[in-house]
């Protein structure tokens, strides 16, 4: 079975002069530790569908069950990281961020919550830091704390959206790099939303392709294991996509 299992889920925003169709009837299904990756240009609906995940949005039609629960809004078993670089608590310290969820989870004492906080600063290397405050810490560091308070709740997935678009190339490049590793030493299960097709095929072993207006699954997903082994399959793959997502389209010349 499915961890996440997501079925013609249609979600929309009603505003007072209009309705708007984030997405229509999207349908996919993440499996423990997969690295699965919602992909599509902006306006997609890829920030709405990883709300309606994270249970702050309700589907219009569609349902969603993590496990065998169907979900209803937000809970500790689905972690959000965000893309801006403010989602930490400015007035605390990087250990009391990281800190904070576990706190309020109740599950564990302080002193659990201190060392399991220190644990998940550790596997980001922030070590050094664990006293700063956010003001102090570049965009870089303040992504990999929201990463360590999110996984320091070791939630059933971690939902990611576009959490690197606003690094510069070499400091992204060094963050994918991290995921991968601290992946690779415990497999947790990540939706990772981006709209850059060479992210996508770095850090997804599976692939939705997403269109816009409204957002609808635009191809088969994509399994990237399957393609990515040889070499030069990487640049192949990234050509496949960008003609599977812009297919139909006028190139404009
Ligand atoms: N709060 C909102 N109110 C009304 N429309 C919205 C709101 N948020 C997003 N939308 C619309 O929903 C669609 C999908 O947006 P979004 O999920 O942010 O796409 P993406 O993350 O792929 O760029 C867009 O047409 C967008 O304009
Ligand atoms: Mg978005």
């Amino acid at each position: 079975m499915a961890l996440l299992d997501v079925s013609g889920v249609t979600l929309r925003y009603k505003t007072s002069s209009a309705v708007v169709t984030a997405t229509e009837r999207v349908s996919f299904t993440v499996d423990k530790s997969d690295r699965f990756v919602l992909l599509g240009p902006s306006g997609c609906g890829k920030s709405t569908l990883l709300k309606a995940v994270g249970g702050y949005m309700r589907p219009s039609e569609g349902r969603m069950t993590i496990g065998d629960r169907e979900i209803h809004g937000p809970g500790a078993d689905r972690m959000m990281i965000f893309q801006e670089f403010d989602q930490l608590l400015p007035w605390k310290s990087v250990l009391a961020n990281v800190m904070f969820p576990l706190l309020t989870a109740r599950k564990l004492s302080r002193r659990d919550a201190e060392a399991k906080a220190r644990a998940y600063i550790e596997k980001v290397g922030l070590t050094r830091v664990v006293d700063a405050y956010p003001h102090t810490l570049s965009g870089g560091m303040k992504q990999r704390v929201a990463i360590a308070r999110g996984m320091a709740m070791e939630p059933d997935i971690l939902l990611m959206d576009e959490p690197f678009a606003a690094l510069d190339a070499l400091t992204r490049r060094t963050c994918q790099d991290e995921l991968l590793q601290l992946w690779s030493e415990t497999k947790f299960t990540v939706l990772f939303v981006t709209h850059s097709i060479a992210e996508a095929i770095r850090i997804g072993n599976r692939i939705l392709l997403l269109s816009p207006h409204p957002g609808r699954v635009k191809a088969e997903v994509i399994d990237v294991d399957k393609v990515s082994n040889e070499d030069g399959s990487a640049g192949r793959l990234e050509k496949e996509i960008h003609d599977l997502l812009f297919a139909g389209e006028a190139t404009g010349h």
